[in-house]
């Protein structure tokens, strides 16, 4: 399945009332948000029909997370009728809703630059929000140079070095791999705004996985051997507990043991 035909199914499975996505480049990935959308990238050349509210930020990542209220656009105000003229839940406010339902980080392909989009995104969103990178199973080492040489070919960069990172300093997190096409995905579920630990650990984390190219891929990635099925994976049943954000605890234990069989270990 190619990673456009999964993320359409899963803002349908999901039904997120806000998406954030960082990377938009000709649109085809925001083309398929009907949420409230914020879309982040320093040169976009939209090429598709959009179909979203969307709010389109033309800086970088940093840039934009550095703002005071970066996400504002999604949010819900405290005046119910202002909200109710956005499209914004009523007392969205008070309830918890103000949250990213769902992100797509995409933008600069570089481990550091993905790990900080996750950290800043994760500071916006919630226990039931699905976050979802891209490029994240190289199919060799070439793909996976810091340094793009080749301006043609696929490219993702050494972002594949989130996945053990979180496996290390986040095993509170819920984290998937994706057999898609061309590169492969991540999402990531259980998302904890309160936490610090990337941020605390950032400088250790740069020090050891911050390498010259050629880059090594580990086999097991390169393999896709802990990837999940895509059709799958969108065929699970905790999608709409996870959507009405219903019982966290038994809604992500029910995500891990629906993953664990979907792996087959
Ligand atoms: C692979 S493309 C995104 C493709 C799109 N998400 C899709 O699936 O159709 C990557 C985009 O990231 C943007 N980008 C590069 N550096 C960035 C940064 N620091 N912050 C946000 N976006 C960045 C580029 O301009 C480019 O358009």
């Amino acid at each position: 399945m190619h990673r456009h035909e999964f993320l359409q199914g899963l803002h349908s499975v999901l039904k997120p009332h806000t998406y954030l996505e960082i990377g938009i480049n000709d649109g085809r990935s925001l083309a398929l948000s009907r949420a409230a959308s914020v879309g982040v990238d320093p040169a976009p050349k939209i090429r598709v029909p959009l179909h979203c509210d969307l709010q389109l930020v033309t800086r970088t990542s940093d840039d934009f997370f550095a703002q005071k209220q970066p996400l504002g656009h999604l949010m819900s105000g405290r005046n119910p009728l202002r909200n109710a003229r956005r499209g914004r839940p009523l007392f969205g406010a008070y309830t918890g809703a103000n949250q990213v339902d769902l992100a797509f980080i995409d933008g600069m392909h570089i481990f550091e630059y993905a790990l900080r989009d996750f950290i800043n995104a994760e500071r916006h969103s919630g226990w039931s929000s699905v976050l979802v990178f891209d490029d994240m199973l190289p199919r060799n080492n070439a793909e996976a140079v810091r340094d793009r040489v080749d301006q043609r070919g696929p490219w993702t960069g050494d972002v594949y070095k989130v996945i053990p990172v979180l496996a290390q300093h986040r095993p509170d997190l819920i984290a998937v791999q994706i057999d898609t096409q061309p590169t492969g995905l991540l999402m990531v579920i259980g998302a904890d705004p309160a936490s610090t630990v990337l941020k605390d650990r950032y400088d250790a984390i740069m020090e050891e996985w911050i390498t010259p190219d050629p880059q090594k891929v580990p086999e097991a990635l390169l393999e896709r051997i802990q990837a999940v099925d895509p059709s799958s994976l969108l065929g699970a049943g905790f999608w709409s507990a996870l959507s009405r954000r219903r019982g966290r605890r038994s809604t992500l234990n029910a995500v891990r043991r629906e993953l664990t069989s979907l792996r087959g270990f």
